[in-house]
């Protein structure tokens, strides 16, 4: 529905509002020449089209969508509300948001609202109904894109009508006072409460706060925007019939929303990813992202709402993409699912905060090589086209939840070294460097179809979940667990009797003690590995010990064990000594790669349907591989794809 048609679409965010009309015409014969066919306008449209209260000015959203429409570019249609103007904060500076320490965030940057304050959602409503009502049946319009980035700013607002809408959702969820403080833990420091009135969001206080009600907070926090999204949508769907999304945040910086919850509600998935060059590997935690989104499409096709051609301007030191770069990236994001590919933004800012952020159209103009590399994307999706619709093929699951995420990152626990993305991204690359392709679940999920799951240090699971995963296992199936993993439930509560809890007996395992280490400390493993961060305490009942613990705290401890179809790894592994255990892991599973193994430098993926099958090879290395075919973006037979080249081999079965 957002393809090219046929094929993926190529698209961006277009902020006319930054420009003269004279420029809009010159956007959009510049679009054309570069195969643009999805644009998303009205982003931060809130102060242009309601320049004061209640007076609205739609003149040149008509004229822009009408230039768009004229020249065959669909429009992703904002409503607008992402950012209110400032006479809404000047005459309502009630729906401000405050921070964990309480004080208020003043306008002046975008998304300055509370999620919870009625008074902005009936001014954000308004204007969405007038959008929708407007444009609700426009020829030009394909999709709706509700505000921008839900929670991006704005998820964990700590005001007086947040508490209040806290403790209304805490009502819905407990019901009695006394549920609630059960579920808290509140005989721990005095902390029972005789009444709802007495709750507040969990600002920050003298010491340790409470973590269950921390955990509470950012579920109530995922949910309160949630709800908001609804209520957009519910306008949205009294004036138009055309699909609606939002663009989520499945990237490593950005933690707040469950987005489990949010995916089945949105018609399609989008996803947001900037390259992060704050991590050891930013191309890896592309590709885990992409797979992430996959997961929350269900395993369907999704779009990639907003990438960078180039740069960003929000990180500390802004790399730019070399030649080629854009479009492996562009090639992963498609071989992991994506159908759509758009950008932020279409033409780059001149003035404002993201001045310095790149764009498919940059200051220089069309002389330039950031130019000619969108010319060679557009033209490469051109020639791969017919790959849309196909779906990603995996044998692997891997297990990922926010709301462990939140919980396992607390205050007070054993390491604050520990944190749990890395461990996430760790098993992912494990996989990614054995040529596996691996989808990624919610806890719960049903994963009978796959031949291994891994669980990836999450901390908190409920009963239901590990229940779920036990079954699984004593169905045949195979798992790998590693460290941290199974210890709460989902009230933070320990799974007393050893460790890890949920899973100790389909472990073989019983664990005594948590033993961290220091950062920059090692310990040796009798198989030559290297553990980090932590080892335990632990003895086998019914597991055997694979490799144990040669010097650190605890000699001769065991630091990996299998339990017949069931892995553990007591101590982050070091890169090798995990991807050996995952080898062993994904061997005895049965499970097929797809690619040859490699340094994660060459991306092997399957996407494939109805006797229609794909090969996806992203070189990222320096050197050229072995890999022979047909090839839809050369147009070749090829027999070796070369440094920096993809590849899209069109297998045997097309027809
Ligand atoms: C986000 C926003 C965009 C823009 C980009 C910059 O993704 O949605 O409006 O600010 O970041 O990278």
């Amino acid at each position: 529905m957002f393809k090219r048609i046929p094929g993926i679409s190529l698209g961006c965010d277009y902020n006319p509002e930054q420009w003269s009309p004279g420029v809009w015409r010159e956007d959009v014969a510049l679009m054309r020449e570069a195969g643009v066919d999805l644009v998303a306008v009205n982003i931060f449209g809130w102060s242009n089209l309601e320049p004061s209260p209640g007076r609205y000015h739609f003149e040149d959203l008509d004229e822009v969508i009408g230039l768009l429409h004229e020249n065959g570019i669909r429009v992703n249609l904002g409503t607008g509300t992402s950012s209110p103007p400032p006479w809404l904060s000047s005459l309502h500076p009630e729906i401000l948001p405050a921070a964990a320490d309480g004080t208020i965030r003043f306008p002046g940057g975008r998304q300055a609202w509370c999620p919870s304050s009625p008074v902005f959602r009936e001014k954000a409503f308004a204007l969405v109904e007038q959008v929708a009502q407007r444009y609700g049946s426009h020829p030009a319009v394909a999709l709706w894109h509700v505000s921008n980035e839900l929670g991006c700013h704005n998820a964990l607002c700590y005001c007086q009508v947040s508490a209040e809408a806290f403790r209304g959702w805490l009502r819905e969820r407990y019901r009695k006072i006394e549920t609630l403080n059960e579920a808290w833990g509140t005989s721990f420091w005095s902390q029972r409460y005789s009444d709802w009135s007495e709750i507040q969001t969990p600002r920050l206080a003298l010491s340790l706060r409470n973590p269950a009600q921390i955990i509470d907070f950012h579920r109530f926090s995922s949910d309160e925007l949630l709800g908001y999204y609804r209520g957009e949508l519910e306008i949205i769907r009294r004036h138009s019939a055309i699909p609606t999304t939002t663009n989520f945040m499945v990237t490593a910086h950005i933690r707040n929303l469950d987005y489990w919850s949010w995916a089945p509600e949105m018609d399609v998935v989008a996803n947001d990813h900037y390259l992060d060059h704050r991590l050891g590997d930013p191309v890896a935690e592309l590709s885990f992202a992409a797979d992430l989104t996959r997961g929350l499409a269900g395993g369907k096709p999704w779009m990639l709402m907003e990438q960078a051609a180039g740069a960003v301007n929000w990180q500390p030191h802004n790399l730019t993409k070399a030649p080629g770069e854009m479009l492996r990236n562009s090639l992963t994001h498609v071989a992991r699912g994506a159908d759509s590919l758009c950008f932020f933004q279409w033409r780059a800012s001149a003035q404002g905060a993201e001045k310095f952020h790149s764009a498919l159209l940059p200051h220089a103009g069309t002389d330039t090589v950031a130019w000619r590399e969108v010319l060679r994307l557009s033209e490469t999706l051109d020639r791969i086209g017919e790959v849309a619709g196909t779906e990603v093929e995996s044998d692997v699951a891997l297990v990922f939840s926010w709301e462990s995420w939140w919980s396992a990152e607390g205050e007070a626990r054993p390491s604050q070294a520990v944190t749990y993305l890395d461990e996430v991204h760790r098993a992912h690359r494990a996989l990614r460097e054995l040529g596996v392709t691996v989808d990624i679940v919610a806890p719960g999920a049903d994963v009978e179809k796959y031949k291994l799951v891994v669980i990836p240090c999450l901390y908190m699971i409920s009963d239901e979940a590990a229940e779920n995963i036990n079954q699984y296992v004593g169905n045949g199936g195979s798992l790998l667990v590693t460290f941290f993993s199974g210890i709460v439930d989902e009230r933070d509560r320990i799974r007393l009797g050893g460790y890890p809890g949920a899973f100790k007996d389909v472990l073989g395992i019983h664990g005594e003690e948590f033993a961290p280490l220091l950062p920059g400390h090692e310990v040796t493993l009798s198989n030559g590995a290297t553990g980090s961060l932590w080892t335990e305490r632990l003895r086998t009942t019914t597991a055997e010990t694979i490799a144990t613990y040669t010097d650190g705290p605890l000699p001769g401890v065991p630091a990996i064990t299998r339990n017949g179809n069931a892995w553990y790894a007591a101590t982050q592994l070091d890169r090798r000594g995990l991807r050996e255990l995952m080898r062993s892991a994904v061997e005895s599973a049965g499970v097929t790669p797809a690619g040859p193994e490699s340094n994660g430098d060459v991306e092997v993926v399957r996407r494939s349907k109805d006797g229609r099958s794909y090969l996806f090879v992203v070189n990222h290395s320096a050197q050229s591989v072995q890999i022979a075919g047909e090839d839809l973006v050369s147009g070749k037979l090829i027999t070796e794809l070369k440094a920096g080249d993809v590849a899209v081999i069109r297998e045997a079965g097309n027809d």
